[in-house]
């Protein structure tokens, strides 16, 4: 037996008791000879004190000890004295009024001197990630690490509830269109053919209902070859959920009672139901965002109506064209500084825009260089729908719908990060739908239509005629929907196709020719053939899911071991070179340009 009670356990109650525990130094101090001693485990930690007279080998060796060495002390629990008439209790710690009285000292095992200190944050994240296993040892990482357990526990109750069956998917599969690039893996077997990892497992729990198991679900790991970013790893993990003869509010329903579940278990609240809805339309025109954070407010407001005519020529030839004016209003941002506008603008044109014309409120005049071309009449308008007062900024967008609500939308969260407008919300549990995607969006520079969601998704019946007509395809909607919290996108879904016919009509307007439909989708093609159920599904981002629910503002911090923003593992140093033999057995050949010297 290594230990009577763990680090976290004893309490007043057990004064006089003997107990044993094992753990790692967590600190060591030295009181004129005596040596005070946390020992640190998964649970928690517990003082133990060295005095030379309870014994005085046990005491000596404790003059040795360093932060990290692995120990196991033997001794008897005694309520924490007063000393000089002060109570010397910890209410920091929950074991704060008890300490372990050593009598006995096993060193299980030394520790060098580590390479950061575990007490403290650390910003230089690649040495965190060299030592990943030490920097999961902080408290707040091992929490994390079981929280998500806990809420994939919680998420698989209520699907094992609600009759669904987990099953295993292939991670050796064919490549799968969700819009990243795909990870290969050469075969050996079949010389110059290629296995691709799944970015999603979309297909299979597709012929899942096909084959009639009615509730599918998996804790499925995905693969996407895309650039990485705070909210996004080369690998990840969805709650994959697939259901046939299913409406579109039995999935919502079923998602609202699972994500209720995991913010139960891991916050200790009750989200309140149903979600909100949204239509993708109106999260684009008032927060420019298909994800709208909505814990906050400076909307866009519309201003194409008042100057279709107006003399400012930037804005009223974006109108004539076809295009919009709208504006946000960051109140009290007038304090701007020229560095931060720079950035507002970068942001702009990072999303499409041109420029970024603004307006300055400082002592009662509107700083701006556009401001001369306004009329007395348009001013009035801009302060009517704007709120414009004292100390504010005003930012416009000006271009094609799209691109701006995507400049507004951009900018609002920049302004909202700059400003702190989310300072201090973490608490606030914003869930929302949004509903009614398009299912279609026009590619300009490859000049061909792609599927909004992925090319299984349903087309509104209502909509279906629409897609005679190819200049009506952008108006198509389909039935789909995400799962929106605080700004992120939790999780996506649809109801799919289930007919032949259909889907590969689909795939026509997507640019697939027939014998390219067969060779990447004949299977489905096929299997639609042979009684295919009505069937739809969603999938979750456990990842994000579990780094919101534990309050962290990035996915790494939830995942044992992720991924840098170069894709690498610095720990175990992948990906890394391979031996030429190994990729002569898969017949494939480097041809990376030789390094300079
Ligand atoms: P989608 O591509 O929207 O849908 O993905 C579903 C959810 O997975 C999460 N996610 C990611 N999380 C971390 N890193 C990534 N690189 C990453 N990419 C996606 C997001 C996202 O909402 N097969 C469809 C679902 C369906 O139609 O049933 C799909 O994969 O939280
Ligand atoms: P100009 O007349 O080109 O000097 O532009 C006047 C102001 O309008 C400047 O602040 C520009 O940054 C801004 N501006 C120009 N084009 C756009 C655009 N497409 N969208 C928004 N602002 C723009």
């Amino acid at each position: 037996m290594y230990r009577s009670h763990h680090c976290n356990e004893l309490r007043k109650s057990h004064a006089g008791q003997t107990a044993m525990l094992v753990g790692w130094v967590n600190t060591v101090r030295d009181h004129h000879g005596v040596i005070f001693i946390d020992i640190r485990d998964r649970e928690g930690v517990t003082q133990c004190v060295f005095r030379p007279e309870q014994s005085s080998t046990a005491s000596e060796s404790s003059h040795h000890l360093r932060t990290e060495d692995v120990i196991q002390v033997t001794g008897h629990v005694e309520i924490r004295p007063d000393v000089d008439g002060k109570s010397t209790f910890n209410s920091a710690i929950d074991t704060g009024e008890i300490e372990l009285v050593v009598t006995e000292l096993m060193v299980l095992n030394k520790a060098d001197v580590l390479p950061f200190q575990l007490d403290k944050e650390l910003s230089n994240e690649d040495l965190r990630m060299k030592h990943r296993y030490l920097d999961l040892r902080r408290p707040r990482m091992t929490r994390n690490l079981r929280q998500r357990h806990t809420i994939t526990k919680a998420i698989r109750d209520r699907l094992d509830a609600n009759g669904f069956v987990e099953v295993e998917t292939p991670i050796l599969s064919k490549s799968t269109p969700e819009g990243a690039r795909d990870f290969l893996v050469p075969s050996r077997l079949s010389p110059g053919k290629f296995y691709a990892l799944p970015q999603a497992p979309q297909q299979y729990k597709q012929m899942m209902m096909v084959a009639g198991l009615e509730k599918y679900y998996q804790i499925a790991r995905c693969f996407r070859d895309e650039d990485l970013r705070a909210d996004r790893q080369p690998e990840f993990t969805q709650v994959d959920i697939e259901a046939s003869f299913i409406t579109q509010e039995d999935i919502y329903t079923l998602i609202e009672d699972i994500l209720t579940a995991a913010f139960r278990v891991s916050r200790n609240v009750e989200v309140s139901r149903p979600f909100p809805r949204m239509t993708y339309r109106e999260a684009m025109d008032r927060f420019g965002s298909d994800k709208p954070d909505r814990r906050f407010g400076t909307e866009i407001v519309e201003l194409s109506d008042a100057f279709a005519t107006s003399a400012f020529k930037v804005f009223a030839s974006t109108i004539q064209k076809g295009g919009v004016v709208r504006a946000i209003n960051a109140k009290g941002f007038a304090s701007v500084t020229t560095g931060q506008v720079k950035r507002l603008e970068e942001i702009a044109r990072e999303a499409g825009a041109g420029g970024l014309a603004y307006i300055k409120v400082e002592n009662g005049e509107w700083k701006s260089p556009i401001v001369k071309f306004f009329s007395e009449e348009e001013k009035a308008i801009l302060v009517e729908r704007l709120g414009i007062e004292e100390g504010d900024l005003v930012l416009f967008g000006c271009d094609q719908w799209g691109v701006c609500c995507d400049v507004l939308g951009r900018l609002r969260l920049e302004v909202a990060s700059m400003c702190g407008l989310n300072e201090g919300k973490e608490d606030e549990l914003d869930f929302l739908w949004v509903v009614d995607f398009p299912l279609l969006a026009y590619d300009t520079e490859e000049e061909k239509w792609n599927a909004v969601h992925h090319p299984f998704t349903r087309p509104r019946t209502e909509d279906l005629p629409l897609l005679d007509d190819p200049s009506k395809w952008g108006e198509v909607l389909a039935v789909a929907y995400d799962v929106v919290l605080n700004g992120y996108e939790l999780g996506g879904g649809s109801l799919r196709i289930h007919e032949s016919d259909l889907q590969s009509r689909m795939f026509s307007i997507l640019g697939i020719g027939e014998e390219d439909q067969q060779e990447k989708f004949g299977h489905i093609l096929t299997a639609f053939r042979y009684g295919a159920p009505p069937h739809g599904g969603v999938a979750l981002g456990l990842d994000r899911i579990v780094m919101l629910a534990c309050k962290e503002d990035s996915i790494r911090e939830v995942i044992a071991f992720p991924k840098n923003n170069k894709g690498a593992d610095l720990m175990s140093a992948s990906p890394g070179e391979v031996d030429f033999r190994q990729l002569r057995e898969l017949y494939i050949q480097s041809k990376l340009p030789e390094k300079k010297s």
